[in-house]
């Protein structure tokens, strides 16, 4: 049922590039299974999937990956706009400033283009890693071309090669947070390009939109509620706390799923595969049982199931990614669904126009007439 509060039920685009299923917990991806693309495949090839709806060859592959390799570098006045931003701004919002000013480079004009999709993939980690290390008082590093996509993120973030599991649970995590159907980022990037306003621009409304806390912006709370938790003892009752004030438990909830969340399922193997029997995960564990028992208590038939960011956090915490780049890393993974659906919004093209329905009060001289 279509409802104006939040558009729900509204069909706002046909799409080839993903399916998310709410009631039986699936997420597709041009055809396939996302849980199974985030352990056999790369990052270079599920994107490649995504944005040409078929897997590369093998030259193919190469050639992608030089390219990526070659676009991470980033222009000089990029990196400066990303040293002049005062330290207080948070790195979402540089992005989404940096983003914004790729728009005048050569080549980032409207029609949307591969090249471009490419171009801003391969350079989101570049950024956010120039960011960090510049706001941390650390020198930037350039990247390396021998590393793929996840390896060279870590790399370019710590200054030292990555271990092989941080790498491959970074590219699961990046694979599963890539597409999602009509969120509200790309629904914002699809109205954005709809003017025929470049993919630049696009892009960085789409990060202003995932920089929401009900949004991409939740896995920074979810630490935040963790580690506020501390306990298994202090669990119940600090989220009875939460629920009693009319408060919502980040991680929790979905529009689309009415059930497991398939990304929180694949992720909670993988970081079951990282940290073993970490204490940290064994809260994370018994939070999570306690935080469904006691929505289904509090919120009847509402059906409030664990979304993929309660696993997310645990997993960048797993390979020591700060809190701040939590959403900037979720925003790196998504740069690769947004582009597929800017190309496929431009194949198709008309603006997004919807209407409203004005309930305020009208001028007293228009009484007459509409009498
Ligand atoms: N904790 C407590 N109550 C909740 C929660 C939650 N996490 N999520 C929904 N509810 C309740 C809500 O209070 C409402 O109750 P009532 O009917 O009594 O008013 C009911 O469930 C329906 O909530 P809603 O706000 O109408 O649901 P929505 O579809 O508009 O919101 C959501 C979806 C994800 C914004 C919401 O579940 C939420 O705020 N979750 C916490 C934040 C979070 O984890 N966000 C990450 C989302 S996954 C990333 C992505 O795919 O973008």
């Amino acid at each position: 049922m279509a409802s104006v509060t939040g558009l729900e039920g509204v069909i706002a685009a046909y799409t080839e590039i993903g399916l998310v299923d709410g009631e039986l917990g699936h997420l597709v991806y041009r055809g396939y299974p996302a849980q199974e693309l985030a352990v056999s495949k790369s990052f270079e090839e599920t994107a490649f999937l995504l944005w040409h709806g078929r897997f590369p060859q093998e030259d193919e592959l190469t050639a992608l990956k030089k390219r990526m390799s070659h676009y991470r570098n980033l222009p000089d006045y990029i990196c400066r706009i990303l040293e002049l931003l005062p330290a207080s701004i948070p790195v979402m919002s540089a992005l989404q400033t940096a983003v914004a000013a790729l728009a005048e480079a050569e080549g980032s004009a409207w029609p949307p283009s591969l090249a471009q999709a490419e171009r801003l993939t391969a350079m989101l980690p570049t950024m956010i890693a120039y960011r960090a290390r510049r706001i941390a008082g650390l020198p930037a590093l350039q990247p390396d071309a021998n590393l793929d996509h996840a390896a060279n993120y870590l790399y370019m973030l710590n200054g030292r090669k990555p271990e092989r599991s941080h790498a491959k649970a970074l590219e699961a995590y990046l694979i599963l947070g890539m597409e999602h159907g009509m969120n509200a980022s790309t629904f914002a990037s699809r109205v954005i390009v709809s003017t025929q306003s470049d993919m630049c621009a696009a892009v960085s409304g789409a990060i202003g939109a995932m920089k929401g806390p009900l949004h991409g912006g939740a896995p920074y709370e979810v630490i935040a509620m963790l580690e506020s938790i501390g306990s298994k003892s202090n669990a119940e009752p600090w989220m009875r706390n939460v629920l009693d004030n009319g408060g919502r438990l980040m991680g929790f909830g979905h529009r689309i799923y009415k059930t497991k969340d398939p990304r929180a399922q694949a992720l909670r193997a993988v970081t079951m595969e990282l940290t073993g029997d970490d204490p940290s995960f064994d809260l994370a564990i018994y939070v999570e049982d306690t935080a469904i028992r006691l929505l289904e208590e509090y919120k009847p038939g509402r059906r409030l199931f664990t979304n993929v960011e309660f696993y997310a956090a645990a997993i960048m915490r797993a390979i020591n990614l700060s809190p701040d780049l939590f959403t900037p890393t979720f925003t790196a993974g998504r740069t690769v669904g947004w582009t597929a659906h800017l190309l496929e919004q431009a194949a198709i093209n008309r603006i997004f126009r919807p209407e409203s329905i004005y309930i305020g009060t009208m001028p007293s001289m228009l009484d007459n007439d509409l009498n």
